[in-house]
């Protein structure tokens, strides 16, 4: 028997990335490879990439710089560039970095098992395209071990809303939704594995259409067995159609979290950003999720310094946030796209962008701070991850995804309890169990 070939796989971006590394490792297990977490005793190193952002996108080039000197000392180490990165640039990479053997693109990666033969016969191997058939069929079942209590489920995948910032309709492609049939047993197969968490993934995740709605899916899944607690990530305002709003009010194992960016709150931006709402039809739009579910944690995405936003209208995206209060939210300031319509526009001047994202993250700071304290007192679910720092000490995750510690605590990464919260600090929750 020969020994295993390693693979060093490096995860950048969204979640979807880190589901797909998952799939790139099992498409390498059929082809002999197991997981290393060292870069060093690779026989391959797979970059997998985020393009949302110049610095994402940098950062890639930079760490190939890195694998130069080991590419030297192990002349028969493949260096793989997967991700949007890679759809994006295509070949340029090679050209930029001719020691990198092996370009994928994200619809391409179940190809990988033919392309990692081909550049051990020495070639270069280069895959950019949107095929026809279905690479997450085609790479189905491979893996059967036990798995942690949480787990990623991509059912979506690729949009078509063109926000004028947004590289994604451009290496995810356009919006494509699996079959339900596909993900269910998909899920069932999860849950088998140990998994009591799934947190369905798409760019779009509740424009999902494979045969029935997100909240179709979503029901389905609450009748599996095992499987308590169900998140989705990333939603569109203009596709939180009213099952879905009702779902959070009626399926207990849907849980009270909600990732819906909204990017700005000036309207004239937004038109500018071709967002499609408004702010205030995004404010009545959270007033009726919260009608339908009070206590639900409300998270978003903020841009500041999309071209020709002024004061005045970033004013307007901090009175937004005043009255939506984030339980926690993601911002950015605005990077400009090659190819994409808003590059074209006339720019913020960087200090003022970075003056802007400052003034926005202490507010967001500030919001999310006063929905983690919030919560002491109060009695939520739990489902635990792994041991804690200290002996006997457990950490899991909240119904509303606050990190949550609890010392002696008798239960197993797997287990879903009923917690006190008695303390908040910086990023976590202190909680007992309620027995
Ligand atoms: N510049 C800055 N932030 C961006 N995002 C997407 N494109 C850009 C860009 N060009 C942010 C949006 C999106 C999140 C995933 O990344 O807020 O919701
Ligand atoms: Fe990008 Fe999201 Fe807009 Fe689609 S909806 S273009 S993924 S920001």
């Amino acid at each position: 028997m020969t020994a295993p070939k390693k693979l060093f796989i490096k995860t950048y971006g969204c979640q979807m990335n880190v589901y797909d590394s998952e799939r790139m490792a099992e498409a390498l297990g059929g082809k002999g490879y197991v997981e290393t977490k060292s870069a060093d005793d690779a026989d391959m190193i797979l970059l997998n990439t985020c393009h949302i952002r110049e610095k994402a996108a940098e950062k890639v080039y930079s760490e190939l710089g890195r694998y130069k000197g080991l590419k030297a000392e192990k002349p028969d180490l493949k260096i793989g560039v997967a991700g949007c990165v890679a759809q994006a640039e295509g070949e340029e990479i090679m050209r930029r970095q001719p020691m990198v053997d092996l370009v994928v693109g994200p619809q391409s990666y179940h190809r990988l098992p033919e392309m990692e033969e081909k550049t051990r016969e020495g070639e270069k191997a280069l895959d950019t395209d949107f095929p026809e058939e279905d690479k997450f069929e085609t790479l189905k079942g491979r893996s059967k071990g036990k798995r942690g209590p949480t787990a990623f489920l991509t059912v979506q995948e690729g949009c078509d809303k063109f926000c004028a910032f947004c590289v994604v309709p451009y290496t995810r492609g356009a919006e494509v939704s699996r079959p339900a049939d596909r993900i269910l047993s998909e899920a069932r197969e999860l849950v088998d594995r140990g998994v009591r968490e799934i947190t369905l993934l798409g760019q779009n995740v509740n424009a999902y259409h494979g045969g029935m709605t997100l909240a179709g899916l979503i029901w389905e899944l609450d009748r599996i067995d095992g499987l308590e607690r169900i998140r989705f990530t990333t939603s569109h305002p203009n596709d939180m159609q009213d099952d879905l709003i009702e779902a959070h009010g009626t399926c207990a194992k849907l849980m009270p979290y909600l990732h819906l960016p909204v990017q700005a709150g000036s309207d004239r931006i937004l038109k500018r950003m071709n967002r499609s709402h408004t702010a205030e039809s995004y404010l009545r739009l959270i007033e009726r999720i919260r009608a339908a579910r009070p206590d639900i944690l409300i998270s978003g995405d903020f841009i500041v310094g999309f071209p020709e936003e002024t004061e005045a209208d970033f004013q307007d995206t901090l009175a937004l946030i005043e009255e939506v209060k984030y339980g926690t939210a993601y911002s950015f300031k605005y990077s400009t796209r090659p190819g994409t319509p808003a590059a074209e526009r006339p720019q913020v001047d960087p200090a003022e962008a970075d003056d802007r994202l400052q003034r926005l993250q202490a507010l967001l700071s500030r919001q999310q701070r006063e929905v983690q304290d919030s919560m002491v007192g109060r009695e939520v679910g739990v489902l635990f991850e792994k041991t804690g720092r200290f002996p006997g000490q457990m950490v899991g995750k909240s119904d509303y995804l606050h990190a949550v510690h609890v010392a002696d605590c008798p239960k197993q990464a797997g287990d879903l309890a009923r917690v006190r919260i008695v303390s908040s600090g910086a990023n976590s929750l202190a909680g007992e169990l309620i027995t």
